[in-house]
């Protein structure tokens, strides 16, 4: 064995990660017989005593089609302000030094951290700290730059498209409203393209601020044209105009990781408030992120695993592996982290969807 490298999996989980993990061990071990290290539970299992486990052929057999990750994840480990318990109180402490001290012993070259925008900013900053550091991008949200996509996203705008294919005979035969909240943040990919492809007839997303009376004329409009029913698709991170995004849980009641979550049941109430219709809220949550990933997420997964590998044996460090056009490619970390990926309020998807009748929340001028 020549070399050692190490692999963990950060943030929320979703589909392909076991890809990726399976890619790193098979094109590490097969074709270059090096060793390969899993970390448990993200960033969190390199603070104190070392959570980690030698990750062999056999580790990774028959992962491809399971969702989640073998290595388990956290999005509460941030080495940098790591929450530590005193006299009942949460204090946020910075354990970096650590968590580089424990990579070193551990013996590892360099460490490939699979994450979103969160862990790929851990990444960056460890890397700063002299540990040779690879990323790939993961998260339903698809609001990383750098990538054309991430994995996990595919699969989560099939689940809601099929949610969304199945709410409609419901609520055409009860001539419901169905408002269904998707996940995303603050970017409305998933809303926005699974609300297309599942023939939603409002889509509220983020990147535009929504009007109540805008929503409610379309679906009056839709009622006027003999469809008595309304599929409304509402990212969890979009918000009335003069308003502002429901959020559950702050980041400071949460560990610095701000929980949404609601919006659809005040879009549902408003609906139902203003038109005298029956409404249902549909809360897709963690349906989302979970199962096995589709066709699409184990590809680019795995490509993605093969790359990080590749970047290591030539010492491109500081790099994260990303998809460019049908290429795959490489840019540095900084380049993926510095600002969100969001939604073009102008751009081809939203007008696209404006084009197809689909009301985006808009105000009319
Ligand atoms: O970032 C992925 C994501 O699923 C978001 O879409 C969602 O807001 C959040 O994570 C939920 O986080 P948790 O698993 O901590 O509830």
């Amino acid at each position: 064995m020549s070399r050692t490298i190490a692999i963990l999996t950060g943030g929320g989980d979703c589909p392909g990660l076991n890809a990726v993990i399976r890619a790193v061990v098979r094109s590490a071990s097969l074709t270059r017989d090096w060793r390969v290290i899993g970390i448990e539970d993200g960033f969190d299992g390199l603070v104190g005593t070392p959570r980690c486990r030698e990750l062999t052929l056999d580790s990774v057999r028959g992962i491809l089609p399971r969702g989640g990750t073998i290595l388990g994840t956290s999005n509460r480990g941030n080495p940098l302000a790591y929450p530590v318990q005193e006299n009942g109180e949460t204090r946020l402490v910075d354990v970096s030094d650590e968590v580089v001290r424990n990579i070193h012993d551990l013996g590892v070259e360099a460490l490939i951290a699979v994450g979103g925008d969160g862990t790929l900013k851990i990444a960056r900053a460890l890397q700063e700290k002299g540990v040779p550091m690879v990323g790939v991008p993961k998260t339903i949200d698809n609001d990383l730059r750098g990538t054309d996509v991430t994995f996990g996203y595919n699969t989560a705008v099939n689940i809601v498209t099929e949610a969304l294919d199945r709410l409609h005979t419901t609520a055409e035969s009860h001539q419901r409203v169905m408002v269904v909240e998707v996940m995303g943040r603050d970017a409305g990919w998933i809303g926005l393209e699974a609300g297309l492809a599942g023939s939603a007839d409002v889509i509220l997303i983020p990147e535009i601020p929504f009007d109540m009376v805008a929503v409610c004329d379309a679906i009056e409009a839709r009622k006027a044209r003999g469809s008595k029913f309304s599929i409304v698709v509402v990212a969890e991170g979009a918000f009335p105009m003069a308003g502002q995004k429901v959020v559950q849980l702050t980041g400071a009641e949460n560990l610095g990781v701000e929980r949404l979550g609601g919006v659809g049941a005040f879009v549902a109430d408003e609906i139902s408030r203003r038109l005298q219709v029956e409404t249902r809220v549909v809360v897709l949550g963690h349906v989302q992120r979970g199962g096995t990933p589709s066709p699409f997420d184990r590809i680019l997964g795995s490509r993605f695993g093969v790359k990080a590998v590749e970047l290591i044996e030539q010492k491109r460090y500081g790099r994260m592996v990303s998809l460019q056009g049908r290429q795959v490619s490489d840019v540095d970390i900084i380049d993926a982290v510095d600002s969100l990926n969001r939604v073009e309020p102008d751009g081809d998807l939203v007008r696209t969807a404006e084009a197809l009748g689909i009301m985006l929340g808009r105000a009319r001028a």
